[in-house]
């Protein structure tokens, strides 16, 4: 992306510079052509059409390659490739805390490996963040009361810087943080040491602690929908509208559960509002898609995390290295419904 990001910014600077000189050379060449000169009266000169046209033409064609160009570009780097892997940021005032769809919680860090495609699932507990990594030519907000994605492939392994670039108050300048990325081989170490679980299997216990099971069952009608291959399908409300259930529908969803209900479907779930926290519905989220079939950017691995935790116990040490495989091959791993 920074090379594609960068090539539109030189030719930015090229023609925006070549302009400039132009301006400037024909500034100083007119001023000593048509200087005063003792005797000499001014002419009245009449406009030219044809250089009227020429010179709004031009400029409207050039501008219309920028726009063209600037835009591939932008939905480039606005639509993450499905396969990617997924990692939930939640900011607050003032750190990055980060966690991996397999389960590992880093703060002010984050470790990948290099050549894989990696999407930020991003909220914020309480005021307006932005991750912003230079070196990537990347940059979102991350806003409270909702998710924004941003994704990246990082091409060279190395440290690279991590900003916050929203003022966010006192310590903003300190919401500072690094991308750590890792060889495969060594990127595998790391994930090896000190996991707590997939996330989506604490998303499973969340899920059931809080009672969601109750009324969202999978195997006999309940009173609310079956979550089972909901995630990336279109949801018909009651009152008319299709959306899409994507993470910030599922947030919402939880949150907020009047606001889209499902058509068929009395409004009788509660709010969870100040009750799960940001981490804990980012598990939800996790969960919900692990138990979707639908592909439309739902990470493998988020997937594999169900199928992985539901082995035996005496195999702790087979699965990641599965996981890896199955991931490296792009395969998908059936999740066993209970
Ligand atoms: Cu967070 Cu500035």
């Amino acid at each position: 992306m920074a090379a594609r990001v960068d090539a539109l910014y030189i030719f930015l600077l090229i023609v925006t510079g070549m302009m400039a000189l132009l301006v400037f050379t024909l500034l100083i060449f007119f001023a000593a052509r048509y200087r005063h000169r003792p005797g000499v009266r001014a002419e009245q000169v009449e406009g030219s059409t044809a250089l009227e046209i020429t010179w709004s033409t031009i400029p409207f064609l050039v501008f219309m390659a920028i726009f063209a160009w600037g835009a591939v570009v932008f939905f480039k780097e606005r639509t993450p490739p499905a396969d990617a892997t997924e990692v939930y940021v939640v900011a607050k005032q003032w750190m990055w805390k980060l966690e991996h769809a397999e389960g590992q919680r880093e703060i002010n860090e984050l470790h990948v490996p290099v050549g894989r495609d990696v999407k930020l699932i991003m909220t914020s507990q309480d005021v307006i963040h932005s991750f912003y990594i230079p070196a990537f030519r990347i940059k979102q907000d991350v806003l409270p009361g909702r998710y924004t994605v941003e994704w990246f492939r990082a091409t060279k392994p190395g440290v690279y810087h991590l900003f916050c670039a929203e003022y966010c108050g006192t310590q903003h300048s300190g919401m500072v943080g690094s991308i750590v990325v890792l060889e495969p081989a060594q990127y595998q170490a790391w994930m090896n040491s000190g996991s707590t679980g997939p996330l989506s299997a604490s998303g499973e216990k969340v899920f059931a602690e809080l009672g969601c099971s109750t009324c969202h069952r999978s195997d006999m009608p309940g009173r609310g929908p079956n979550l089972h291959g909901v995630f990336g399908k279109p949801v018909q409300l009651a009152d008319g509208r299709t959306v899409t259930a994507d993470e910030n529908y599922l947030r919402e969803s939880i949150l907020d559960p009047g606001s889209k209900r499902v058509k068929g479907f009395q409004p009788v779930m509660p709010t969870f509002q100040g009750l799960v926290s940001e981490e804990q519905v980012n598990a939800l989220v996790a969960y919900i898609k692990s138990i979707s079939e639908a592909k439309a950017g739902a990470g493998t691995s988020a997937r594999l995390g169900v199928a992985v935790e539901k082995r035996p116990p005496d195999k702790k040490d087979e699965p990641r290295a599965m996981q890896a495989r199955a991931q490296a091959s792009g395969n998908q791993v059936q999740v066993q419904r209970p």
